[in-house]
C-alpha cells in the first residue's frame, strides 16, 4: 500500500488490518481496522504523526523509503497500535525528535523504552511551524488514556484526532464514503473505550469548538472530509439524554430465566418501551456495549450457578460497570434452584453506576404465576420512570 496523498504536502501512510479480529485481547472488531499515520511536509520540516501497530512496521517504512527527512515524528497517543513503530522510525531517522505531552513522554519512555533524550515536551496550545504549515498541539485528555493530545494543522484546518472519532474499519476507501457504516463503527468504538471518560470527553468536544475543522483525520478508519456528523454524533453520545430503552443482558441454562426475559420483553413493548436483547452464549459484546451508549435501564438475566450469578451475566454485569453508561435505572432478574447469593454478588458488581436500583425479581425454579406478575410490575416501574424523566 502507497502513500495517499489527502491534500497539498499532506499524505496518508499506515496500514490496512483486514484480518484483525481482536484488540486488547477483548474487544471484537468486526471489520478489521486501518493503523493511520500521516505525513506532512513544510518548506522547512517535515513531521509524521504517529506511526502503526508493530506487526505492519515492514509497510510503513516501505512508505518512507523515499522520504529523505523526518525531522518530529508527533506521538499523540502512547498506545502501541500507534507508537509501536517510533523506535524502528528512529532507527531510520535518528536525528528526528518524538514530539509529545509530558505524559506520553513518561509512558513512552516505559512501554517502548525509548530514551529521555529523544523527547520534546509541549504544551497545550504549542505550535511547531514547519514553514508554511503549522502545527497546533491541543491536550485532549483520556481519549481514552490520560496522556492523549490532538493536533490541528492550522493553514488547511486539518484535526488529527488519533483514536478521537475513530472507527474500526478496515477500507479502501481513504474518506467516508458509507456514514451509516461509519457512524456503526465509530458508535461500537465510543462504547468500547471512550464512554467511561464521557465528562472529559465533553469538555475536550467543547474545547475543538475553538477551531475550524474541515476535515478531521483519525488513526483508525476513514478521514471525515465532512466532519460535523461525526461531532454532533459524539455530542449525542457524551450529552444527550439515555434514550426510552432497555438494554437486557441474559444467559439461560435450562430455560426458566429465558422464559422471565420473554415475559419482561414482551411487558416492556406493551408499555411502549423499547428492548435490545443479548443472549449472552452467543452475543457479540461490542453491540452490547454500543446498546449501552442509549439505555436509560438495563435488566441483567443471570440464573445462579455454583451458588452466584452465572459467570456469563457476572461478565456482562463487570463491563457495564466498567464503561460506565448513562443509564439511570437497574434491575436483576433470575431463577434459582435451591439458593445462593446471585443478587448480592451482582449488586457489588455495580459500584460504578449510578442508577436507582428497581425490584429484581427473583424466582425458584420455573416462574410461576406470582413471578410473572411481578415481572409485569418491574415492567411497568421502568415505563413510568422513563415516562417521568422524559425519554423518548
Ligand atoms: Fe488506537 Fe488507543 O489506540
Amino acid at each position: 500500500m502507497n502513500k495517499r496523498q489527502v491534500k497539498e504536502g499532506v499524505y496518508w501512510m499506515g496500514a490496512i488490518d483486514w484480518d484483525r479480529r481482536l484488540f486488547d485481547s477483548l474487544i471484537p472488531l468486526p471489520d478489521g481496522t486501518t493503523y493511520n499515520a500521516y505525513l506532512v511536509r513544510g518548506s522547512e520540516k517535515t513531521v509524521l504523526l504517529d506511526t502503526v501497530d508493530p506487526p505492519m512496521v515492514d509497510q510503513l517504512m516501505a512508505q518512507l523509503a523515499d522520504v529523505d527527512k523526518v525531522d518530529f515524528i508527533i506521538s499523540h497517543h502512547a498506545e502501541q497500535d500507534h507508537s509501536g513503530a517510533i523506535p524502528a522510525v528512529l532507527e531510520r531517522f535518528p536525528q528526528s525528535r518524538v514530539v509529545v505531552t509530558p505524559k506520553a513522554k513518561g509512558m513512552l519512555m516505559d512501554l517502548l523504552k525509548i530514551p529521555e533524550d529523544t523527547f520534546i515536551t509541549v504544551e497545550d496550545g504549542e505550535t511547531l511551524p514547519l514553514g508554511g504549515k503549522t502545527l497546533k498541539f491541543i491536550y485532549t485528555p483520556w481519549v481514552h488514556w490520560p496522556e492523549t493530545m490532538v493536533t490541528y494543522l492550522e493553514e488547511d484546518r486539518i484535526l488529527f484526532s488519533c483514536d478521537f472519532f475513530g472507527s474500526h474499519i478496515a477500507a479502501s476507501d481513504l474518506f467516508v464514503t458509507d456514514q451509516g457504516r461509519v457512524y456503526e463503527a465509530a458508535k461500537r468504538y465510543f462504547a468500547e473505550i471512550m464512554m467511561p471518560f464521557r465528562n472529559v470527553i465533553e469538555s475536550n468536544i467543547e474545547k475543538l469548538k475553538a477551531y475550524k475543522i474541515q476535515m478531521i483525520a483519525p488513526s483508525h478508519g476513514p478521514l471525515y472530509s465532512q466532519p460535523a456528523w461525526i461531532m454532533e454524533a459524539y455530542r449525542d453520545w457524551v450529552v444527550g439524554a439515555p434514550h426510552n430503552l432497555v438494554v437486557l443482558p441474559f444467559v439461560s441454562m435450562h430455560g426458566s430465566t429465558q422464559k422471565m426475559v420473554d415475559h419482561l420483553v414482551a411487558s416492556l413493548i406493551g408499555h411502549g418501551v423499547g428492548v435490545e436483547l443479548f443472549n449472552l452464549a452467543v452475543t457479540d459484546i461490542g453491540k452490547l456495549a454500543m446498546a449501552l451508549v442509549d439505555a436509560a435501564t438495563v435488566v441483567v438475566g443471570a440464573p445462579t450457578v455454583l451458588a452466584g450469578p452465572h459467570p456469563l451475566a457476572a461478565y456482562a454485569t463487570l463491563l457495564a460497570n466498567a464503561l460506565r453508561p448513562k443509564a439511570r435505572f437497574l434491575s436483576i432478574i433470575g431463577s434459582y434452584g435451591w439458593g445462593g447469593k446471585t443478587l448480592e454478588a451482582l449488586a457489588g458488581m455495580i459500584p460504578n453506576l449510578k442508577v436507582e436500583v428497581l425490584e429484581p425479581v427473583l424466582c425458584k425454579g420455573a416462574p410461576s404465576e406470582r413471578d410473572f406478575k411481578a415481572l409485569e410490575n418491574l415492567a411497568s416501574s421502568i415505563a413510568q420512570r422513563h415516562e417521568e424523566n422524559g425519554l423518548k
